[in-house]
């Protein structure tokens, strides 16, 4: 059995499940091209090891905890053509990062919104080394390449600027408290929603290739664990229901423009939205920088996007840290 055979015995499989419907495991065997009951099992428990919930149920066979809304190119590029976004877009189902398959892809094709969007990760990752839980079919892992022009300096920056967007984009559809924490992470209600890796390539004085990678919470598996923070998702906080396939596009679409207007226009006109969101504005907080410990007021962000803390009655920029809230009885 080829590697890519039984990727699509699995793509099959969950394809059949995503009605969250009780199906047979006889019935499933034909339907994978004539497998035994015992290969099928095995298949199931690669879709439990991708964090998908199937029960089994003795006279009635497999089924999902819930039904599944899988993504479709076609429909996400429906949806950007509406927006007159024209960009390569490729969907993958199981990657290890969908940032690893832009670095791959752009080589051949250095166009700047190059995205891939993946159902599910083995090795998402976060900023800082820590992993993203990225669960087969409910969330929305995207990465996009982009140029910059200016060099790694505009780094920073821009993932400020990818933040703003999704808080705006949030906002204007409804969700309640949604706040940004510098440099990039977007919460609602004090819990996290979405979280920004900027990887780069190049050298600091040349043009910099860099690969933008956002985990969106959509509607996490109600069995997850193993989560260091408080998270929630957008199931659980939109007004409304939620379609993967709209909120993909719309995610592509923001991030395609968010990188488009930092490029022409900077920082500078995105500021007061920064300010309006930020959670931290005018708090005491902690910097923690490796083993240095800055105590302080936040007191937003600059132009480049640097954070401006104010200790000892002077202002000070800062480029690289843990934010966190201070209580003040520490003092
Ligand atoms: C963080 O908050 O620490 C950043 C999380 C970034 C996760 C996304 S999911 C898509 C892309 N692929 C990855 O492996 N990571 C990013």
């Amino acid at each position: 059995m080829t590697t890519q055979n039984k990727s699509r015995r699995i793509e099959q499989l969950i394809e059949v499940l995503a009605d969250g419907e009780f199906h047979s495991g006889e019935r499933l065997g034909e339907q994978l091209g004539g497998i035994s009951r015992t290969a099928v099992n095995q298949y199931i428990e690669t879709l439990q090891q991708l964090g998908l919930e199937v029960f089994r149920v003795s006279g009635k066979g497999y089924r999902l905890a819930s039904p599944l809304q899988l993504l479709h190119q076609q429909q996400i590029q429906d949806y950007l053509v509406a927006e007159k976004i024209e960009l390569p877009l490729e969907l993958q189902r199981v990657v290890t990062s969908s940032n690893d398959v832009v670095k791959e892809l752009r080589v051949a094709n250095p166009t700047a919104g190059l995205t891939v969007l993946a159902e599910a990760q083995t090795a998402g990752r976060g900023r800082r080394g820590r992993q993203w839980h990225s669960p087969f079919g409910t969330n929305l892992y995207l990465s996009m390449y982009w140029p910059l022009a200016r060099g790694l300096s505009a780094a920073m920056g821009l993932s400020v600027a990818l933040g703003v967007g999704i808080a705006e984009l949030l906002d204007s559809a409804g969700v309640q408290n949604v706040q940004v924490k510098w440099p990039n992470d977007v919460y609602v209600n004090n819990k996290k929603i979405a979280g920004i890796l900027v990887e780069l390539e190049g050298h600091a004085s040349e043009a910099a290739h860099v690969v933008v990678g956002i985990g969106l919470n959509l509607s996490m598996p109600s069995a997850t664990k193993n989560i260091d923070q408080p998270w929630t998702d957008l199931a659980s906080e939109l007004p409304t229901a939620l379609n993967r396939n709209y909120w993909a596009a719309k995610m592509v679409s923001e991030c395609y423009r968010r990188l488009q207007a930092y490029d022409s226009d900077g920082l500078t006109p995105m500021l007061a939205s920064w300010q309006r969101f930020d959670k931290f504005y005018q708090k005491p907080v902690t910097l923690v920088m490796g083993n240095k410990n800055v105590v302080g007021r936040a007191l937003g962000i600059d132009d480049d996007g640097a954070l401006l803390v104010e200790r000892n009655g002077q202002v000070e920029r800062f480029h690289a840290g843990e934010l966190s809230i201070r209580d003040v009885a520490e003092v």
